[in-house]
This record gives structure tokens, C-alpha cells and sequence, in this order.
């Protein structure tokens, strides 16, 4: 049997483009997020309403702030956070992102779920309840 290698290079091309398909879609999705929420009673009173980070930062790398935070509270039981603003912050996930955050489903989860990922942390950590 011959092998017709103008077709085999091309057909491999698009094997690989298949297979990665799923990377491509999600990867672009990651940064196109959605709009979110973020008119919850805490964050009404703030005078400036910033973030414990800038919010390109925190768009992109809340997930490292969260497993610094873990990782500084388990293992070295250290719990307080000094930002790069100089402000002070308890490193907790109920306590202070939820506690700005509280609207969960209007936030967290809607661009969890625009970007399929499910953050398994609700297993055991408390979700704030939901003020309407
Ligand atoms: C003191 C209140 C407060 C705390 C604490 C806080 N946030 Fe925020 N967060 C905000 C505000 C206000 C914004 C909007 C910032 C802006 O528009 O510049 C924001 C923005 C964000 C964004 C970007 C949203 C977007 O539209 O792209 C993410 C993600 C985020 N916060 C996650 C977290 C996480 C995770 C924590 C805990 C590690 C946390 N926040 C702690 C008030 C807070
Ligand atoms: C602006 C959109 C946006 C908002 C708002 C947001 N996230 Fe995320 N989050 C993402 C994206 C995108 C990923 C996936 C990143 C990746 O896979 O590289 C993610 C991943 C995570 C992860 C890691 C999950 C995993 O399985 O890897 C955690 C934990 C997390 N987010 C917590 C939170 C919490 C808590 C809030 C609300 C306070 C929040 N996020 C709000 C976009 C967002
Ligand atoms: C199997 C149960 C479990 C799961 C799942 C889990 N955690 Fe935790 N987490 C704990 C326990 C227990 C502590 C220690 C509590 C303490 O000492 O205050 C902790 C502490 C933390 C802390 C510091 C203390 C605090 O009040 O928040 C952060 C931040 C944290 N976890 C983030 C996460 C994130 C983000 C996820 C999901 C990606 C997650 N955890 C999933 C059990 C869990």
C-alpha cells in the first residue's frame, strides 16, 4: 500500500488541533471573563473600592493568593496578611475574600462556571449565605 505523504502532514496537523481543541476554547474563555458583580453590602461601604490586590492581579492570580494564604495558615499558622498597599488582612477565605465577596453565585461562581472550573473548596469550607 502507498502512503500519500502530502496528505499524512496535513491530516496530523489537524489530529493535533483536534486534540487541543478543548485547550484553546477554554484558554481564550479564561480571558474573556464576564462581567461580575460586586455591589454586596461590604463592598457598598467602602470608600474606594478596591480589592485586597489591583484587580488585573487579582483577575489572574486570586487562585495563588488562596493557596499562599492555605499554605501560610497550615503550616507556618501565621494569619495575617500585609498587601503591598500596607493594608492588613486576615488570610482567610470565609473570613475576608467572602466577606467582600458575599455574593457567591454572582461572582465566584459565575465565572467559575463561564470557564468550567469548580473550585472543590465548598466540600469543607462554609459558603457565605447569599444576601439578595
Ligand atoms: C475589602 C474587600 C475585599 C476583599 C477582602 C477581597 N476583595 Fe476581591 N474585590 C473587591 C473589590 C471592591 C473588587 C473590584 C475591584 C475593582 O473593580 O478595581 C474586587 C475584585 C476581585 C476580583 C476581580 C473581579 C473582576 O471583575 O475581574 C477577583 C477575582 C477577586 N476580587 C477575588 C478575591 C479573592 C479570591 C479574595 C480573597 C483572597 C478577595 N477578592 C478579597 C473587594 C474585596
Ligand atoms: C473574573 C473571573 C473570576 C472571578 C470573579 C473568580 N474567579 Fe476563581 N477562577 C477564575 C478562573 C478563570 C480560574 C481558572 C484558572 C485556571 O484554571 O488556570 C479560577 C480558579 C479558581 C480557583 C482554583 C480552582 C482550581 O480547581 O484550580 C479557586 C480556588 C478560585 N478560583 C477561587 C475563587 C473565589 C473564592 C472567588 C470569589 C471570591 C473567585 N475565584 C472568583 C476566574 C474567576
Ligand atoms: C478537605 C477539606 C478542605 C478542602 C476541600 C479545602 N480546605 Fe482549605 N482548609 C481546610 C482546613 C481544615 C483548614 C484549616 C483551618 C484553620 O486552621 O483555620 C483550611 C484552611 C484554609 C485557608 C486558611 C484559613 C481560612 O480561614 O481560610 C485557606 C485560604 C484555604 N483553606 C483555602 C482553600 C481553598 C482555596 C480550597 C479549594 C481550592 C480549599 N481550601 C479546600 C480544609 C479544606
Amino acid at each position: 500500500m502507498m502512503y500519500d505523504k502530502k496528505l499524512i502532514i496535513p491530516g496530523l496537523v489537524i489530529f493535533v488541533w483536534l486534540m487541543t481543541l478543548p485547550f484553546w476554547y477554554n484558554s481564550g474563555k479564561a480571558t474573556a471573563a464576564p462581567e461580575v458583580k460586586i455591589d454586596t453590602p461590604v463592598i457598598q461601604e467602602m470608600a474606594e473600592k478596591k480589592c485586597i490586590e489591583d484587580k488585573q492581579y487579582m483577575r489572574e492570580a486570586h487562585m495563588q493568593v488562596l493557596d499562599d494564604w492555605r499554605d501560610e495558615v497550615v503550616r507556618e499558622r501565621k494569619r495575617v496578611e500585609v498587601t503591598t498597599g500596607g493594608k492588613t488582612y486576615e488570610m482567610s477565605l470565609q473570613n475576608e475574600c467572602m466577606k467582600c465577596h458575599s455574593n457567591k453565585a454572582e461572582f465566584c461562581d459565575k465565572c467559575h462556571d463561564y470557564v468550567a472550573v469548580d473550585p472543590y473548596c465548598w466540600d469543607c469550607h462554609i459558603e457565605p449565605k447569599e444576601k439578595k
